[in-house]
C-alpha cells in the first residue's frame, strides 16, 4: 500500500503522541517527536548556562548541538539522544516544560530543528507530531490533524502522566504550565501553533482511544486512496 506523510499538530497535552505512537505501530511507519527535539536543545540551553536572549550565543551553541534518535528495543520506540546520551527522560521533566517553549520561539532554534525533520521526511511513511508539522514541516502531507481537547481534560492527563513518576507535583502547577506553553506557542512570531487550511480537527474530549484510533484509520484510509488516483 502507498505510503503518506502524516502530520500531527495541536496543543500540550491532546495525546499528540499517544496517537501518533499507534498509528505508527498500526501502519508500520516511523514516528518522529518533533518536540523531543526542542526539549533537547532546551536541556543542553540549561545544562551549559547559555543566554538564549543573545542570538550569536545561541547559534554558536546549537554548532555543539547532535540530536539523533536512537531506536530502544527494550521500549519498541525511539529515544532523544543529545551529544550521544540517552535524553529521553530528562527532557520530560519540569525543569525543561518550564523553558521549552521560550528556547522553540527562537528562529536559529526552529531552524535548526526543522531542516532536520524535513531530511526525516524525504522518506514517505512517517507520523510526526509538533506545532508546525502541518504547515511549516511538511506542508504537502497528504494527511494533516489538528488535535484539540477540552482544557481541563488535557490538564488532568498531564497531571495523572506527571504524577507517576513524581508525586510533588500539583495540579495547579501542570495547569500554569500548560496555559503558558500554549499561550508562547500560539503567540509566536515564527510558526506559531496554527491550524493548516486542510488539516481535519480532532477533539478528542469525548472520545476513548479506541474510537480516536478507529476514525483516524478510516482518514489515513481515505487520505491513500485520495492520493493513488
Ligand atoms: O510536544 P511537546 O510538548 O513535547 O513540545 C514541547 C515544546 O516544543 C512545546 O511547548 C512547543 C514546542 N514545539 C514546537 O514549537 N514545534 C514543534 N513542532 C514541536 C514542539
Amino acid at each position: 500500500m502507498k505510503k503518506i506523510i502524516i502530520t500531527i499538530d495541536g496543543y500540550s497535552s491532546c495525546g499528540k503522541s499517544t496517537l501518533a505512537k499507534q498509528l505508527a505501530k498500526k501502519l508500520d511507519y516511523i514516528y518522529i517527536d518533533s518536540g523531543a527535539m526542542y526539549r533537547a536543545v532546551t536541556l543542553y540551553f540549561i545544562r551549559h548556562d547559555i543566554n538564549w536572549k543573545d542570538e550569536a550565543e545561541v547559534k554558536k551553541a546549537l554548532a555543539d548541538v547532535h540530536l539523533e534518535f536512537v531506536y530502544n528495543p527494550a521500549t519498541a520506540q525511539a529515544d532523544m539522544h543529545l551529544n550521544d546520551e540517552n535524553v529521553e527522560h530528562l527532557i520530560r521533566e519540569m525543569l525543561v516544560a518550564e523553558k521549552v517553549s521560550e528556547v522553540a520561539a527562537i528562529g536559529a532554534v526552529r531552524h535548526f530543528a526543522v531542516s532536520q525533520q524535513q531530511k526525516m521526511g524525504n522518506r514517505k511513511g512517517i507520523v510526526m507530531d509538533g506545532r508546525d508539522i502541518g504547515t511549516v514541516v511538511f506542508p504537502q502531507a497528504e494527511l494533516k490533524i489538528f488535535m484539540t481537547a477540552d482544557p481541563a481534560v488535557r490538564v488532568e492527563r498531564r497531571f495523572k502522566e506527571l504524577y507517576e513518576k513524581n508525586q510533588n507535583i500539583t495540579i495547579h502547577e501542570v495547569k500554569e504550565n500548560l496555559e503558558l506553553r500554549d499561550y508562547i506557542d500560539a503567540n509566536r512570531e515564527i510558526s506559531p501553533l496554527r491550524r493548516a487550511d486542510d488539516a481535519i480537527i480532532l477533539d478528542n474530549s469525548q472520545l476513548t482511544m479506541d474510537e480516536q484510533l478507529g476514525l483516524v484509520l478510516q482518514w489515513v484510509e481515505d487520505a491513500i486512496m485520495e492520493h493513488s488516483s
